[in-house]
Protein backbone atom coordinates (compact mmCIF):
# COMPACT_ATOMS: atom_id res chain seq x y z
CA UNK A 1 0.00 0.00 0.00
CA UNK A 2 1.23 3.36 -0.89
CA UNK A 3 4.16 5.14 -2.00
CA UNK A 4 4.57 2.89 -5.09
CA UNK A 5 5.96 3.92 -8.86
CA UNK A 6 2.61 4.63 -9.83
CA UNK A 7 1.89 6.88 -7.11
CA UNK A 8 4.79 8.95 -7.30
CA UNK A 9 4.35 9.02 -11.20
CA UNK A 10 0.63 10.21 -10.90
CA UNK A 11 2.20 12.94 -8.40
CA UNK A 12 4.64 13.93 -11.01
CA UNK A 13 2.15 14.29 -13.65
CA UNK A 14 -0.37 16.56 -12.02
CA UNK A 15 2.51 18.90 -10.37
CA UNK A 16 3.94 19.21 -13.94
CA UNK A 17 0.66 19.87 -15.98
CA UNK A 18 -0.68 21.97 -13.14
CA UNK A 19 1.31 22.77 -10.38
CA UNK A 20 -0.72 21.06 -7.57
CA UNK A 21 -2.13 18.07 -6.48
CA UNK A 22 -4.39 16.39 -4.01
CA UNK A 23 -3.34 12.71 -2.99
CA UNK A 24 -5.37 10.36 -0.81
CA UNK A 25 -3.94 7.02 0.73
CA UNK A 26 0.22 7.72 -0.14
CA UNK A 27 1.50 7.34 3.44
CA UNK A 28 -0.13 3.76 5.15
CA UNK A 29 -2.78 4.08 7.22
CA UNK A 30 -0.65 2.80 9.86
CA UNK A 31 1.72 5.35 10.03
CA UNK A 32 -0.73 8.63 9.42
CA UNK A 33 -2.41 7.20 12.59
CA UNK A 34 0.88 7.27 15.00
CA UNK A 35 1.51 10.71 13.13
CA UNK A 36 -2.07 11.92 14.61
CA UNK A 37 -1.91 10.17 17.99
CA UNK A 38 1.33 11.94 18.49
CA UNK A 39 0.66 15.17 17.47
CA UNK A 40 -2.43 15.12 19.61
CA UNK A 41 0.11 14.55 22.78
CA UNK A 42 2.66 16.47 22.28
CA UNK A 43 -0.37 19.18 21.63
CA UNK A 44 -1.95 18.18 24.84
CA UNK A 45 1.58 18.82 26.62
CA UNK A 46 1.94 22.48 25.05
CA UNK A 47 4.64 21.32 23.07
CA UNK A 48 3.25 23.28 20.24
CA UNK A 49 3.59 26.84 20.03
CA UNK A 50 1.94 29.67 18.07
CA UNK A 51 3.40 30.06 15.29
CA UNK A 52 5.27 33.59 13.61
CA UNK A 53 5.05 34.82 10.18
CA UNK A 54 8.21 36.13 8.32
CA UNK A 55 11.50 34.68 8.68
CA UNK A 56 13.72 34.81 11.83
CA UNK A 57 15.32 38.31 12.04
CA UNK A 58 11.52 39.82 11.13
CA UNK A 59 9.55 37.22 13.23
CA UNK A 60 6.43 38.56 15.05
CA UNK A 61 3.48 36.76 17.10
CA UNK A 62 0.62 37.13 14.25
CA UNK A 63 -2.67 35.08 15.86
CA UNK A 64 -4.56 38.10 13.45
CA UNK A 65 -2.67 36.13 10.33
CA UNK A 66 -2.60 32.49 11.14
CA UNK A 67 -3.86 31.08 14.67
CA UNK A 68 -2.43 27.34 14.39
CA UNK A 69 0.43 25.84 16.68
CA UNK A 70 3.33 24.63 15.68
CA UNK A 71 6.13 22.29 16.35
CA UNK A 72 9.54 20.97 13.96
CA UNK A 73 9.71 17.58 12.52
CA UNK A 74 12.97 16.24 13.49
CA UNK A 75 14.14 12.68 12.32
CA UNK A 76 15.83 11.51 16.18
CA UNK A 77 12.65 12.28 17.81
CA UNK A 78 10.73 9.45 17.19
CA UNK A 79 9.81 6.67 14.49
CA UNK A 80 6.77 7.88 13.41
CA UNK A 81 8.21 11.21 12.57
CA UNK A 82 11.35 9.50 11.10
CA UNK A 83 9.25 7.08 8.71
CA UNK A 84 7.73 10.20 7.74
CA UNK A 85 10.97 12.14 6.65
CA UNK A 86 12.08 9.45 4.92
CA UNK A 87 8.97 8.68 2.95
CA UNK A 88 9.32 11.98 1.53
CA UNK A 89 12.44 12.06 0.80
CA UNK A 90 11.73 8.91 -1.12
CA UNK A 91 8.89 11.42 -2.76
CA UNK A 92 11.56 13.76 -3.28
CA UNK A 93 13.66 11.58 -5.34
CA UNK A 94 10.83 10.36 -7.41
CA UNK A 95 10.03 14.14 -8.38
CA UNK A 96 13.17 15.18 -8.90
CA UNK A 97 13.83 12.33 -11.53
CA UNK A 98 10.67 13.75 -13.35
CA UNK A 99 10.95 17.40 -12.85
CA UNK A 100 13.41 19.92 -12.53
CA UNK A 101 12.74 21.49 -9.52
CA UNK A 102 16.33 20.56 -7.81
CA UNK A 103 14.56 19.69 -4.62
CA UNK A 104 16.59 18.94 -1.71
CA UNK A 105 15.93 19.57 2.07
CA UNK A 106 12.38 19.02 3.96
CA UNK A 107 11.49 21.37 6.71
CA UNK A 108 8.11 19.92 7.73
CA UNK A 109 6.22 20.90 11.27
CA UNK A 110 3.21 19.52 12.90
CA UNK A 111 0.33 22.36 13.39
CA UNK A 112 -2.85 22.55 15.18
CA UNK A 113 -5.42 24.92 13.98
CA UNK A 114 -8.21 25.43 17.42
CA UNK A 115 -12.17 25.68 16.00
CA UNK A 116 -12.20 29.11 14.79
CA UNK A 117 -8.64 29.90 14.19
CA UNK A 118 -7.22 30.67 10.46
CA UNK A 119 -4.21 32.05 7.99
CA UNK A 120 -4.72 34.43 6.04
CA UNK A 121 -4.09 34.15 2.30
CA UNK A 122 -0.53 33.97 1.48
CA UNK A 123 2.14 32.34 -0.28
CA UNK A 124 4.82 30.42 1.27
CA UNK A 125 7.87 31.68 -0.93
CA UNK A 126 9.10 34.32 1.47
CA UNK A 127 10.00 37.43 -0.02
CA UNK A 128 13.41 37.89 0.37
CA UNK A 129 14.38 34.08 0.33
CA UNK A 130 13.45 31.51 -2.77
CA UNK A 131 14.71 28.41 -1.14
CA UNK A 132 11.23 27.09 -0.89
CA UNK A 133 10.22 25.24 -4.12
CA UNK A 134 7.09 22.80 -2.86
CA UNK A 135 4.78 23.06 -0.35
CA UNK A 136 2.91 19.96 1.08
CA UNK A 137 0.54 19.64 4.01
CA UNK A 138 -0.43 16.34 5.17
CA UNK A 139 -3.57 16.28 6.90
CA UNK A 140 -4.48 14.07 10.20
CA UNK A 141 -7.97 14.20 11.17
CA UNK A 142 -10.18 10.96 11.81
CA UNK A 143 -13.65 11.09 10.19
CA UNK A 144 -13.69 14.81 9.01
CA UNK A 145 -16.93 16.25 7.05
CA UNK A 146 -17.74 19.04 5.41
CA UNK A 147 -19.59 20.03 8.31
CA UNK A 148 -16.24 20.14 9.94
CA UNK A 149 -14.92 23.14 7.37
CA UNK A 150 -11.12 24.14 7.79
CA UNK A 151 -10.55 23.77 4.04
CA UNK A 152 -7.23 25.04 2.57
CA UNK A 153 -8.55 27.30 -0.12
CA UNK A 154 -6.22 26.51 -2.81
CA UNK A 155 -6.43 29.92 -5.80
CA UNK A 156 -5.92 28.62 -9.17
CA UNK A 157 -4.32 30.70 -11.66
CA UNK A 158 -7.42 31.14 -13.86
CA UNK A 159 -8.99 33.43 -10.89
CA UNK A 160 -11.37 30.22 -9.36
CA UNK A 161 -10.05 28.38 -6.22
CA UNK A 162 -10.55 24.70 -5.16
CA UNK A 163 -10.90 23.83 -1.64
CA UNK A 164 -9.17 20.99 -0.18
CA UNK A 165 -11.06 19.61 3.32
CA UNK A 166 -8.05 18.20 5.45
CA UNK A 167 -9.27 14.41 5.65
CA UNK A 168 -7.00 11.67 7.51
CA UNK A 169 -4.22 10.62 5.11
CA UNK A 170 -4.33 13.33 2.33
CA UNK A 171 -1.65 15.33 0.95
CA UNK A 172 -1.73 18.26 -0.75
CA UNK A 173 1.02 19.71 -3.01
CA UNK A 174 1.64 22.67 -4.74
CA UNK A 175 4.13 24.83 -5.83
CA UNK A 176 5.10 27.51 -3.51
CA UNK A 177 6.31 29.91 -5.58
CA UNK A 178 2.80 29.85 -7.64
CA UNK A 179 0.22 29.55 -5.19
CA UNK A 180 -1.37 31.47 -3.20
CA UNK A 181 -3.56 29.42 -0.16
CA UNK A 182 -5.22 30.23 2.76
CA UNK A 183 -7.20 28.27 5.58
CA UNK A 184 -10.11 28.13 6.25
CA UNK A 185 -11.54 28.37 10.35
CA UNK A 186 -12.20 24.72 11.08
CA UNK A 187 -15.87 24.04 13.52
CA UNK A 188 -13.48 21.50 15.70
CA UNK A 189 -9.37 21.44 16.29
CA UNK A 190 -7.62 20.69 13.12
CA UNK A 191 -4.29 18.81 12.33
CA UNK A 192 -1.39 18.19 9.84
CA UNK A 193 1.74 18.01 8.83
CA UNK A 194 2.92 21.32 6.50
CA UNK A 195 6.07 20.91 4.34
CA UNK A 196 8.23 22.76 2.10
CA UNK A 197 11.06 21.32 0.00
CA UNK A 198 13.52 23.51 -0.62
CA UNK A 199 16.15 23.49 -3.50
CA UNK A 200 18.98 24.58 -1.58
CA UNK A 201 21.14 24.06 1.70
CA UNK A 202 20.12 26.13 4.67
CA UNK A 203 22.39 29.10 5.18
CA UNK A 204 23.22 29.67 1.53
CA UNK A 205 22.08 32.54 -0.20
C1 LIG B 1 0.99 26.84 5.87
C2 LIG B 1 -0.29 26.49 5.22
C3 LIG B 1 -2.07 24.91 4.83
C4 LIG B 1 -2.91 23.89 5.52
O1 LIG B 1 1.29 26.28 6.95
O2 LIG B 1 1.74 27.66 5.31
O3 LIG B 1 -0.66 27.19 4.31
O4 LIG B 1 -3.84 23.37 4.88
N1 LIG B 1 -0.98 25.38 5.61
O5 LIG B 1 -2.68 23.62 6.71
MN1 LIG C 1 1.00 28.22 3.45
Amino acid sequence: MGMTDPEFQSIADAIERSGWCVHDGLLETSLVAALADECLDMDAQARLKPAAVGRSGKRRLAAAVRGDRTRWLDQSFSVPQATFLARMLGLRDALNRRLLLGLQQLEAHYAVYPAGAHYDRHRDRFRDDDARVLSTVLYLNRDWTDADAGALRLYLPDGTHHDILPAMGRLALFLSADFEHEVLAPARPRMSIAGWFRQREFGVA
